[in-house]
């Protein structure tokens, strides 16, 4: 769950491995949204012969200032926090198979070019907004760095008027849901497995469509080098004869099962559809379970919406709720009982939300309305699920917020990971300081309260031993101050600390359960720690 550098190590080879890490911080983002090449598909939406033109876009939002971001062949420079939106005619068509869904066989993959690459210098986040009239679903696109090779297919939810009262023996009238596999660089073969098994090979950034028949055999896509993978239907219905597109973007297949928190506020009339090596079911949602736990798809199906569910494993600090001119929209927060505290949505803190309990799990859930156009919500100390739901003349869409940051940080959205590093060697006070120079970083001023309990988490998982901070006494007035300069406020002694002039002018902090401060002679050799700010996402 951590990826913020911790490294304890020798000073001597520490100069060249703190330029691998530095290398790896920047290349490795925190979490599985921000990337810098995607290639975003739009499914077929109601259907290709609709009389009314879609209104398709990309949005992107920068994490950083001065990220140049290409759309197609639109290009924009965008800074730290700032979304733009990209209109395009791209859209896929029906499934143009030999054969078609009058007469089967159908059991073929249709190949199609129409993808919207984006491609940036620095990491972003991309996400897709498909509109034709009132059928309306946004989808978070997953960059090419993060996909992978294996993919659970959800089980086809039994939808009225959608996969019931088939017109041929083994297709209904409105077609059946379809899987749309994405391919990004290279050339690849991609193999669709249910009762039998079929390929094809695509070419870098191509398009293949399949339809999913109903049957109860796990089905499973898997590919030479990673895609992306959609299950979509373009026209299911949703209340009354109003049909639309349904689509969720799925996650690569787990190495291991793990749980998911099924948030109770969308759960009117919902079933979870779940996919793995083991089984594949639709199960209506049980109120008194709400933990499914699968390695492979597990997705929330209740009219109109399909909503792709986020692992425990996977539960996040930090998330980007979609930009939005409706006024229907809403936040779904899942989060533990314990850290209900410390919530903020942009620059304010969550002010006392109707909680409700997950029966059975240690977590509560809410929902909260999205007044801003583009929304960061973050949690200082803690993990949770973010969801973003929204509801045009009650028709619903949304998807799983992105993912900014997965460590918490009291002060924001750590773009880039706070370095904490105690040093393997031991120095004098002093030589602390240069020493910690020598790689760039700068020995730890301490002096506000929420950073301390923030660093005292991340240092008390080593083993207990004392360590040098930024703090000593001023030689001319005796008054202790940080090397950062900031107020000597909010200090941490441990109990009878400090002592009188003569026990000592620098400090140190003992890794213990409070990581209390205590006066210690500044000559003698201690391990310093040594630490880097993060880089916080601007928030509006
Ligand atoms: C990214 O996705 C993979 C596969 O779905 C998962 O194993 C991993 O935990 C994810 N990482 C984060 C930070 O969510
Ligand atoms: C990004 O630019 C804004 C002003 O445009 C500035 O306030 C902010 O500090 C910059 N952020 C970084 C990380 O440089
Ligand atoms: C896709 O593009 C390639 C060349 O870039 C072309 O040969 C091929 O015919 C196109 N395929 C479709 C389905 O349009
Ligand atoms: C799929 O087939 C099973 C059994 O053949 C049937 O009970 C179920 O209703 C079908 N589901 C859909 C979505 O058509
Ligand atoms: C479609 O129906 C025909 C005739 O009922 C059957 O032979 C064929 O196996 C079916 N195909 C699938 C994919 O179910
Ligand atoms: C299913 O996959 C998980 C994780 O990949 C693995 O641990 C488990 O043994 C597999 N189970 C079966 C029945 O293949
Ligand atoms: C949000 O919560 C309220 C109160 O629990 C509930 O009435 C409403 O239906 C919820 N909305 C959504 C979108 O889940
Ligand atoms: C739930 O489904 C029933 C019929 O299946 C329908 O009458 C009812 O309106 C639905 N409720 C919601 C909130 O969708
Ligand atoms: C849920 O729990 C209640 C009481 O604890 C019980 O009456 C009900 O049958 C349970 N529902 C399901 C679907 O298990
Ligand atoms: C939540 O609190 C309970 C007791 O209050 C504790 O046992 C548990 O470990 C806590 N869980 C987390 C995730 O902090
Ligand atoms: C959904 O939106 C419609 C208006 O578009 C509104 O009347 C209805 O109350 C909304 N439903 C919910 C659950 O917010
Ligand atoms: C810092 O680097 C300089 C130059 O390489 C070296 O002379 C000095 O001993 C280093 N200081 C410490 C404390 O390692």
């Amino acid at each position: 769950m951590c990826f913020y550098i911790y490294r304890i190590m020798n000073v001597r080879t520490s100069r060249l491995i703190f330029l691998l890490l530095a290398a790896l911080t920047s290349a490795t983002p925190p979490g599985n949204s921000t990337g810098q090449r995607f290639v975003v598909v739009f499914p077929e939406n109601i259907a290709y012969y609709y009389p009314t033109s879609s209104q398709n876009k990309v949005w992107v939002t920068a994490l950083h200032n001065a990220t140049q971001v290409t759309v197609a062949s639109q290009t924009q420079t965008l800074n730290s926090g700032q979304t733009s939106s990209f209109n395009t005619d791209v859209e896929l068509k029906k499934l143009d198979v030999p054969g078609s869904q009058m007469n089967p066989p159908y059991e073929a993959f249709s190949v199609s070019n129409d993808t919207v690459q984006v491609t940036s210098n620095k990491n972003i986040i991309v996400q897709a907004f498909s509109m034709r009239k009132l059928s309306i679903q946004t989808a978070l696109v997953i960059p090419t760095d993060k996909l992978g090779t294996k993919y659970f297919i959800p089980p086809v939810p039994q939808i009225l008027g959608t996969t019931d009262g088939p017109v041929t023996p083994n297709v209904t009238e409105r077609g059946p849901f379809r899987v749309i596999i994405v391919n990004s660089q290279q050339q690849n073969t991609v193999t669709f497995k249910g009762q039998g098994e079929t390929s094809v090979t695509l070419q870098s950034n191509q398009v293949a469509q399949i339809w999913v028949p109903n049957d109860t055999t796990k089905q499973v896509v898997v590919s030479q080098f990673p895609v992306a993978v959609l299950f979509s239907h373009p026209c299911a219905m949703k209340y009354g004869c109003t049909c639309g597109l349904l689509t969720a973007a799925l996650p690569p297949a787990r190495d291991r099962s793990v749980k998911f928190p099924v948030p109770m506020l969308l759960a009117q009339n919902a079933s979870v559809l779940q996919s793995d090596n083991r089984s594949s079911s639709v199960v209506p949602l049980n109120l008194n379970s709400t933990l499914v736990e699968s390695s492979g798809t597990v997705v929330l199906y209740r009219p109109g919406l399909l909503l792709t569910l986020i692992p425990e494993t996977e539960f996040a600090s930090c998330f980007l709720v979609p930009s939005m001119q409706s006024n229907n929209g809403f936040i779904i927060i899942v989060v533990n009982k314990n850290s209900t505290s410390g919530i903020h949505i942009g620059t304010s803190q969550l002010q006392n939300p109707m909680w409700q309990e997950l029966d059975g799990t240690d977590y509560i859930s809410t929902n909260l309305s999205v007044t801003s156009d583009t929304t960061v919500v973050w949690h200082e100390s803690s993990t949770m699920a973010v969801y973003f739901v929204a509801n045009q003349s009650n028709l619903w869409f949304g998807n799983p917020a992105a993912v900014i940051s997965s460590t918490p940080d009291f002060r924001g959205c750590a773009v880039t990971a706070e370095v904490v590093e105690v040093q393997s060697s031991a120095y004098s006070w002093t030589e602390s300081i240069g020493s910690c120079k020598n790689e760039t970083l700068e020995l730890i001023s301490l002096s506000d309260g929420r950073f301390q309990s923030q660093i005292c988490t991340k240092l008390r998982q080593d083993s207990p031993q004392d360590v040098w901070i930024g703090v000593r006494r001023s030689s001319m007035t005796g008054d202790w101050y940080w090397l950062n300069n900031n107020p000597f406020t909010n200090t941490n002694w441990a109990d009878g600390e400090p002592g009188g002039v003569e026990e000592g002018q620098c400090a140190v902090m003992s890794l213990n359960n409070n990581c209390g401060w205590r006066d210690e002679d500044c000559c003698k050799a201690i391990r310093p720690v040594c630490y880097q700010g993060p880089e916080l996402l601007k928030l509006s």
